[in-house]
């Protein structure tokens, strides 16, 4: 038996022993009384009893056991051109003082906080002081619209709600105070206070009595200590996107969390303390979460935190350049970045100006690594590229090459084997577990590994409808895929309306719901159509009220600007087309999937509930119209 074949099984065989074990490398405040509690199914609850507190393993651990001195966050900022370097010590002390301004605000244990923030240092201090409190964080990505705030704050009832003055896309200034201001106006639900970090880039204009300036407030306070938590005890809440316009609330624990990514850093991305480690993605993301912020600082690493993208700030070197600049070891990133460099650097041209002989792994994730993306990466850098699966709800990789565990040749196109802790298997829509090489639904055999999410916040039923009721003793993935007969996992995308752009997870049916608000709007769909850079863009058809009359080119443009103002520009909707019908089965439903397959120009099966089929020619010939649709 291989070794990761024997460190798999006993992580299915025996849970227990295995996370008891892993659970080593935690600092705890009270051990725990049972690693698994699972007497209450479907819910599972890891290291019950026990009480630790997340910011003390991630930062003070470290400054006592001899990392003080020891960079732990780069910040490296191209768009402003900045570097700032903070030691264990320097972030301990600011992120304990950032407490204390949460605690002097009446922030406290179980309270929560939506940090609204671009990719700057006190964005990840901010998470920080949070844990540091047992507050419970919500961070929403800077690319979503004012309304795509107002929803997560009436949700998570922030008592306070951190943001900055603005950021830098590539070259654009966002201004971020007026999306908070219209999101706060927007919501149900007031914040009491907003802390604003001001940028030199722009001046944010401060509502009297609620908004307080960051620098202010840090220059009077006190640093506060680690309160303790219970390991089940929120960490955070991240939202993702769903079928619907509603997001989910995705809850993440503090003790099953801290161990689950402290086991991971090591087995799975092979770095170790002190290893600078990279992931290129934004706080927003729970790539961000996991591996800027919380993966790395558990471990000792020294991690980067990156305002800037893989082109244009100011090349497609952007990224060697860090690598080489700051050490990097090992890089995460969505395949999407490297796209863009192979559309702007087909040669890797940019790459020769850069050292890199102390980079060992790519690492790629947030949607399928396309075997043409991994040959250019593989061969361009001749280290491994390793393709790595999970979702927001895991926080941590389902199936991967875990090269801290053993190496396995790659399959192009597949994300390897299930990580130790996931048992994945494939159903039928029956729920039967199908043999080798038998498309179905991905799906992971309860209980889910520590690090995976207890529950959405405040929302037992809907957790257990959208995950677990489909399927008894098994959790639903969303996706579909494939085990081969060597048991490596193939996933070939989404079975529901989520789509996945530039490695983003974004709902068609809320871009929809968005798109039938317009006057002139009868009913419409949004499918998401294969894209060579973004992987998928969203794509508009629009069916117009009787007896509408205006000017088609206005209408959709109106819908362009509706989307992007209601949802965000992050969400690339970009294209309408405006057709006679849309194809539907006999009961009425629309035949998303079959159009998105035409747009695409694969072989489809005409539905038998097909209502009439003769909207489907109509629908070829409209996209065609478009360029899509090309055989
Ligand atoms: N705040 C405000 N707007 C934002 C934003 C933010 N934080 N992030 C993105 N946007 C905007 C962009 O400016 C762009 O607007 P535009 O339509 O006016 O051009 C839109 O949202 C789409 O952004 P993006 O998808 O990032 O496209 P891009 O063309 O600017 O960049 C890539 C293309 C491939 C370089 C970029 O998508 C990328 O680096 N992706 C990696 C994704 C990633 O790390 N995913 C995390 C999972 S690991
Ligand atoms: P998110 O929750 O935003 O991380 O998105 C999760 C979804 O992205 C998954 O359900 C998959 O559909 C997709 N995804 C992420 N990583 C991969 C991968 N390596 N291969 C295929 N799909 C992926």
């Amino acid at each position: 038996m291989g070794r990761y074949e024997e460190i798999y099984q006993e992580s299915i065989n025996d849970p227990v022993g295995f996370w008891d074990r892993a659970a080593k490398e935690i600092t705890w405040f009270k051990p725990y009384e049972r690693v698994l509690d699972d007497s209450n199914p479907p819910f599972y609850r890891w290291f019950v009893g026990g009480e630790l507190n997340t910011c003390y393993n991630a930062l003070d651990r470290h400054v006592e056991n001899g990392r003080a001195e020891q960079t732990a966050l780069i910040y490296d900022s191209p768009v402003t051109n900045q570097i700032r370097k903070f030691t264990y010590r320097e972030l301990r002390d600011y992120v304990a003082r950032f407490a204390g301004v949460l605690r002097s605000l009446g922030v406290d244990k179980g309270d929560t906080v939506v940090i609204y923030m671009p990719m700057i240092p006190e964005a990840a201090v901010a998470m920080l002081a949070c844990a540091r409190l047992g507050a419970v964080h919500s961070v929403v990505f800077g690319g979503f619209a004012a309304n795509e705030l107002a929803v997560r704050i009436d949700d998570a009832k922030p008592k306070v709600i951190v943001s900055a003055s603005g950021a830098v896309e590539v070259t654009r200034l966002i201004e971020y105070k007026p999306l908070l201001d219209s999101a706060i106006e927007m919501a149900s639900h007031k914040p009491e206070k907003c802390i604003i970090y001001q940028r030199n880039l722009v001046k944010a204009e401060m509502t009297p009595g609620r908004d307080l300036d960051w620098e202010e407030l840090i220059s009077k306070a006190e640093p506060v200590d680690c309160v303790p938590v219970k390991a089940t005890d929120p960490l955070y809440i991240l939202y993702t996107s769903g079928t619907t316009g509603v997001p989910k609330g995705v809850v993440r624990d503090n003790g099953g969390h801290a161990v689950a990514l402290r086991w991971s850093m090591e087995h799975i991305y092979n770095v170790k303390p002190g290893d600078v480690y990279w992931a290129a993605s934004d706080v927003g993301w729970v790539v961000g979460h996991s591996y800027i912020v919380y993966g790395p600082l558990i471990t000792g690493c020294t991690t980067i935190l990156y305002e800037g993208k893989s082109v244009g700030t100011p090349d497609p070197g952007a990224f060697w350049r860090v690598i080489s600049q700051h050490g990097v070891k090992v890089l995460f990133t969505a395949p999407t970045a490297f796209r863009a460099i192979k559309k702007e650097d087909p040669n890797g041209e940019y790459l020769k100006k850069y050292d890199l002989s102390g980079f060992k792994y790519l690492f790629l994730a947030g949607e399928r690594l396309d075997p043409d993306t991994y040959h250019w990466a593989s061969n361009l850098l001749n280290k491994p590229v390793i393709d790595h699966w999970w979702q927001t709800e895991t926080g941590w990789p389902i199936t991967a090459n875990c090269m801290g565990i053993e190496e396995f040749p790659i399959k192009p196109g597949s994300s390897t084997k299930p990580v130790p802790g996931y048992n994945v298997k494939i159903l039928d829509t029956n729920g039967k577990e199908l043999g080798p090489n038998q498309e179905g639904i991905v799906a992971i055999k309860l209980p889910l590994p520590p690090g995976t999410l207890p529950t959405l916040w405040k929302k037992d039923d809907k957790f257990v409808e959208s995950y677990l009721s489909m399927y008894p003793g098994y959790y639903y993935t969303s996706d579909g895929g494939y085990i081969d007969e060597d048991g490596y996992v193939w996933i070939m995308g989404r079975i529901d309306d989520v789509i996945n752009i530039s490695g983003h997870r974004l709902s068609t049916g809320a871009m929809e719901e968005v798109v039938a608000k317009h006057p002139a709007v009868a009913e419409c769909a949004v499918v998401g159509v294969s894209d060579s850079l973004k992987g998928q863009l969203p794509l508009g058809f629009v069916v117009l009220k009787a007896g509408v009359n205006d000017d088609h080119e206005k209408i959709k443009e109106d819908l362009i600007q509706m989307v992007r103002n209601q949802i965000g520009p992050i969400a690339c909707f970009k294209q309408v087309l405006i057709v006679k019908r849309l194809p539907k089965t006999r009961s009425g439903k629309i035949l998303r999937g079959t159009m998105r397959k035409i747009a695409d120009g694969q072989e489809y099966r005409m539905p038998s509930t097909i209502d009439d089929p003769a909207i489907l020619g109509e629908i070829e010939e409209a996209l065609k119209s478009i360029g899509y649709a090309q055989k």
